[in-house]
């Protein structure tokens, strides 16, 4: 089985990068959205990104020519039902995702798969709702996705070894390195992330240390882009909030216990970079 019509539903952050990984790898996209005016933002999001690749010399504009004209923007959901494979790129509510795919089991030939971009849902969950739970499955890009070069799939306890096969080979075509996660809260990498962002509130809220020195400590000494207090401001500390109680609803794991000062400062609003202040101020 393999892909050749790529169908993404919503394009926002997300939706739009797979929407544009996919055209740029030669896969004809549908991508979709809730209204025009929304789908003409992603749109012009995807163009700005690929003309930016093109003004660094990364793309040649006649490249770029080719992967506008292999997306299709559509409000029209029934624009998926030749599509062989469909990427979810919704807001992460479950009951949106439950009715997303249900209308997509109905629409979608029989032997197409559905995947979820899900960070922090439970795939079979989702899954549950089709007539094909063998052919579902996650598929957990990064943000920026044209940068970012992981893709996590998410393999649940129904999904077929073609299903499964058929994504690996998709992925492997956009040019990203494929790891293989059980269904289980968190995948492989929020299941590591986390812990690791909340033992950095943790020290800042108890005063072990200062943010520039819990900062600078983790970025200098692990070698890694930006310290985990600056991160969280580009994530969003909602988002992060979000992410670590949906882990702990289903494990109830201690160490997904979300901190006291992350849960006062994300109904203070002050949820990083998108409002201006996190643990620093961006203002
Ligand atoms: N932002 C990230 O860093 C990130 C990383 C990995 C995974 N995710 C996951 O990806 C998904 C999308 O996140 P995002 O950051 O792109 O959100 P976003 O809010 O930027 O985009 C979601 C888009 O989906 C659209 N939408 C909602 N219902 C729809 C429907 N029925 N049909 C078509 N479009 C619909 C919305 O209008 C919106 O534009 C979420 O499940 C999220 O958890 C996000």
């Amino acid at each position: 089985m393999a892909f050749k019509k790529v169908g993404v539903v919503g394009c926002g952050l997300m939706g739009r990068g797979i929407a544009e990984v996919s055209a740029k790898s030669g896969y004809d996209v549908v991508v979709s959205e809730i209204n025009r005016e929304l789908l003409d933002k992603g749109m012009a999001a995807v163009k700005g990104s690929l003309a930016r690749a093109v003004e660094k010399g990364k793309l040649a504009q006649a490249d770029m020519d080719k992967t506008l004209g292999k997306i299709k923007g559509t409000t029209d959901m029934m624009d998926f039902k030749d599509c062989d494979l469909v990427v979810e790129a919704a807001i992460e509510n479950l009951e949106l995702k439950k009715k997303i795919f249900t209308d997509l089991d109905r629409i979608c030939a029989p032997n197409a798969v559905l995947s979820t971009n899900t960070s922090c849902l439970s795939v079979m969950d989702v899954a549950a709702v089709t007539k094909r739970t063998d052919k579902v499955l996650g598929c957990h890009f990064f943000n920026p996705v044209p940068v970012m070069k992981l893709l996590e799939l998410v393999k649940t306890i129904t999904t077929s070894k073609e299903t499964l096969d058929a994504a690996v080979e998709w992925g492997k075509s956009l040019g990203k390195t494929v790891i293989i996660a059980p269904d289980r809260p968190g995948f492989i990498v929020n299941r590591s992330f986390m812990p690791y962002m909340i033992e950095a509130f943790e020290m800042y809220e108890q005063g072990v240390a200062s943010r520039e020195d819990i900062d600078n400590g983790v970025q200098l000494g692990l070698n890694h882009p930006m310290g985990p207090l600056t991160l969280a401001a580009m994530v969003g500390l909602d988002t992060l909030l979000f992410v670590t109680d949906a882990i702990y609803a289903e494990t109830k794991n201690p160490k997904f216990v979300a901190p006291i000062l992350l849960r006062k400062m994300v109904t203070a609003g002050q949820l990083g970079r998108k409002t201006g202040k996190g643990f620093y101020d961006y203002k």
